[in-house]
């Protein structure tokens, strides 16, 4: 539990963050007279408009009339019924700010990731953290080392201010090249970073090989891991990287409820770290600031439903299992997926795949890696998942 002292120097920092909150606002200004003066920024000025415009949602005619929506990576069941009443009940108290409530949340939480509270920093959706951490890493420059393909939105923010990527293509087993990143990291690398089970691949890398690199690694540079997904893996988060921080590594481990936890519109999700690295991170936020009370109680009230995310875990695997069938069937390769979304090359140009697919009300996603062209399907409903499955075969055979 976090002490009452302890709970007011947070206080404190949070506070006196307020202020430190000017260097991130200041963060583009820096980055554009870092581009002005023709440093070794020159260029990036352009690249912080692509970042924020890269990400296109498809255009679809209209999202409410879609049949099946399975480009978000969404959970078709959540939020958990107990979630959305204390959702409820907690507008009433809408007047208040609610760090009391946060407090409640974070000890919660530590006890799960059997940390301490001081280790744990909450924030509207992990999103948020995922480019703090960026712009806090990555102010005066450095290099980032990561797998290629994989999420890419701390990466992104990471290049927006100055940072120079090390991308790592994945194993032929579609795992992170441990090795290989290893191998990347130089004098100038700020951060790895992981995402475990990966996206867009669906895939996870070996947990033992994992561990031990963290272990190593984080003795000279950060590490961190996205496990976005971890819940829906088949070991389930004893494959996480959060005891590391428990011992003292220097791991960073970043979990949301958007998935397991059908909360991706609520915005909620939390690091754990060492406190000297949230230390760090409070230089430009106070990290749960941004979360709404409702969202917190929501989030409270669905951790202890572990019976909904036991549910949500075995339809989404259900779906998986039907989905794997299907491309078998029509003869499609497919990354061996633990999420709830799978990955699979198609015999098409993207642009095509997907205008045909949206006239049949159906969305996913396409990405363009290794000379190929991959639809990333998200695991819907059974019945999304057949009607995805008859706009498939229409298209592709
Ligand atoms: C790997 C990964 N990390 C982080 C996120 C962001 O999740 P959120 O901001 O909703 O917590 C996503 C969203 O799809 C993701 O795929």
């Amino acid at each position: 539990m976090l002490s009452k002292i302890n709970r007011r120097s947070w206080l404190k920092t949070s506070v006196l963050s307020t202020g430190a909150l000017a260097v991130g606002a200041a963060l583009p200004a820096e980055a554009i007279s870092r581009a002005a003066r023709g440093t070794a920024s020159e260029g990036k000025l352009l690249e912080l408009g692509p970042f924020l415009g890269e990400y296109q949602p498809p255009k679809f005619p209209d999202l409410n009339t879609l049949k099946a929506r399975l480009c978000w990576n969404e959970n078709p069941y959540g939020p958990s019924p107990k979630a959305i009443e204390a959702f409820q009940k907690a507008t009433f108290k809408g007047n208040h700010y609610s760090w009391n409530h946060l407090y409640e949340l974070i000890d919660k939480i530590s006890d799960k990731e059997g940390v301490k509270p001081e280790n744990i920093m909450m924030g509207p959706g992990s999103s948020d953290l995922l480019e703090k951490t960026a712009m806090v890493l990555y102010m005066k420059g450095g290099n980032i080392v990561s797998g290629d393909p994989s999420y890419m939105s701390l990466v992104n923010v990471s290049k927006s201010i100055g940072a120079d990527w090390k991308a790592v293509r994945l194993t032929d087993n579609y795992q992170h090249d441990l090795l290989k990143m290893e191998a990347a990291i130089d004098t100038n690398t700020k951060l790895v970073y992981i995402t475990n089970p990966n996206n867009p691949t669906g895939t996870i890398t070996d947990r033992k090989a994992l561990y031990d690199f963290c272990s190593r690694v984080s003795e000279k540079v950060p590490v961190f891991i996205d496990e976005a997904y971890m819940e829906l893996a088949e070991g389930g988060l004893k494959s996480s990287m959060a005891p590391l921080v428990a011992k003292g590594k220097n791991v960073i481990v970043s979990r949301t409820f958007s998935k397991i936890h059908g909360m991706a519109g609520l915005r909620i999700g939390y690091i754990v770290a060492k406190e000297e690295m949230l230390e760090k991170i409070k230089a430009i936020t106070r990290g749960g600031m941004g979360i709404t009370g409702p969202s917190i109680h929501a989030a409270s009230a669905s951790l202890d439903d572990v019976e909904f995310q036991d549910k949500c875990k075995a339809m989404i695997r259900e779906a998986r299992s039907y989905t794997f069938e299907l491309l078998e069937s029509k003869g499609y390769d497919y990354m061996p997926a633990e999420t709830n979304f799978i990955i699979f090359p198609i015999p098409m140009e993207g642009d095509k795949f997907l205008e045909k697919i949206y006239e049949k009300k159906v969305a996913v996603r396409v990405f363009q890696f290794w000379d190929k062209t991959w639809c990333r399907v998200s695991m819907g409903t059974m019945k999304e998942m057949k009607i995805f499955a008859r706009a498939f075969e229409d298209i592709v055979g």
